[in-house]
């Protein structure tokens, strides 16, 4: 068969009509594979444009709800929360990340009571807390600590359940965080709450606008790279991966998106578990820039670039553009 040829093959027979190309499209995007990650501040009544990411805000609580309503009319299943905490409450130890009435804790609270539906995915990771903007405790030489980090999370972890958190997505790579915090959950009772680990994070140079977003920009010292991975190891991500899984989490990530599409489809073959991709604020900020030159169409970069991840095999979407492109989608 593979050796019939033009004109016998007309490989653009199928492509001819749109009814056509409907037809026999091998991936299809619904609102269902997005998750909306949101930015969240103290206040009321407030949005925050922020600069280095055009069309994206921080919201105080009351208007975290409203998103989440947002989500739930747009049919996007789940929002993902981050807080940018006051300067006056992060401190070397991130110890604000432990009080049960801290930002997050409250757009939990205010996102569930507003949209019952639609699934809440926290963050665990102490660099919103933290005076040193780095994801851990660290030691006298700037080093982040494992265990000690770790069991802090574990803490964490059990905080946000309490608030009512439905995944908790540990982003901050240490060794063995994934097992402590299912054990911690499931004494806990909190034997339904999910854990979507960020299991190959890389240290990337597309996280810059988050950091903005959540305040930790100025305040890091040093990198990331005793912690989250090399962007040369693909064999790598495939151990975490299997680490995290036979840990306990019941999703695994891949982040960033679109540069690692290689990972998400060596992890999605190997492991056949839902694997989801964290499209980040950098490359968020590279579309919009595109744009704003006048190098493409909003629209169809988006479309395009989401039906990337689905066609690499990831289930689903962290991504800024969410309410667009559910919008975009007939949601
Ligand atoms: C923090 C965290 C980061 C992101 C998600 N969780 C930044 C970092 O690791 O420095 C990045 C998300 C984005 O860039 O959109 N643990």
């Amino acid at each position: 068969m593979t050796d019939a040829i033009y004109p016998a093959i007309r490989m653009r027979r199928t492509r001819v009509a749109p009814w056509s190309r409907r037809m026999v499209a091998e991936t299809v995007l619904t609102p269902a594979d997005l998750i909306w990650p949101l930015f969240v501040m103290e206040g009321a009544g407030v949005e925050e444009p922020i600069g280095s990411l055009p069309g994206v805000s921080r919201w105080s609580v009351d208007r975290i709800a409203e998103r989440a309503r947002e989500a739930e009319a747009l049919g996007i299943p789940c929002i993902a929360l981050f807080p940018n905490t006051p300067a006056a409450l992060r401190s070397a130890d991130g110890r604000e990340a432990l009080n049960p009435d801290n930002l997050m804790c409250r757009a939990i609270r205010a996102a569930k009571a507003a949209a019952p539906g639609v699934g809440v995915l926290t963050d665990v990771a102490l660099d919103p807390y933290t005076s040193h903007g780095h994801d851990g405790l660290i030691d006298s030489h700037g080093n982040v600590m494992n265990d000690a980090t770790s069991a802090v999370l574990v803490e964490q972890a059990a905080v946000q359940a309490e608030a009512g958190s439905d995944i908790i997505a540990p982003s901050d790579m240490m060794d063995g965080r994934v097992g402590a915090i299912r054990a911690a959950l499931e004494a806990g009772g909190h034997h339904d709450v999910q854990i979507m680990a960020y299991a190959a994070k890389y240290a990337s140079a597309y996280y810059g606008p988050f950091r903005d977003a959540v305040g930790t920009r100025g305040l890091l010292k040093g990198d990331k790279r005793g912690y989250q991975m090399d962007p040369a190891n693909a064999e790598e991500a495939l151990r975490e991966v299997a680490l995290d899984l036979a840990e306990g989490a019941d999703t695994v990530m891949v982040k960033p998106g679109l540069p690692y599409l290689d990972i998400v489809r060596r992890v999605k073959e190997r492991f056949a578990v839902p694997v989801f991709a964290y499209q980040v604020s950098g490359e968020y900020a590279m579309i919009e820039a595109s744009v704003a030159a006048g190098a493409g169409d909003r629209d169809a970069l988006v479309l395009e670039t989401l039906i990337a991840f689905k066609r690499a095999g990831a289930a689903g979407v962290l991504t800024y553009h969410a309410p667009l492109a559910a919008r975009l989608m007939g949601g």
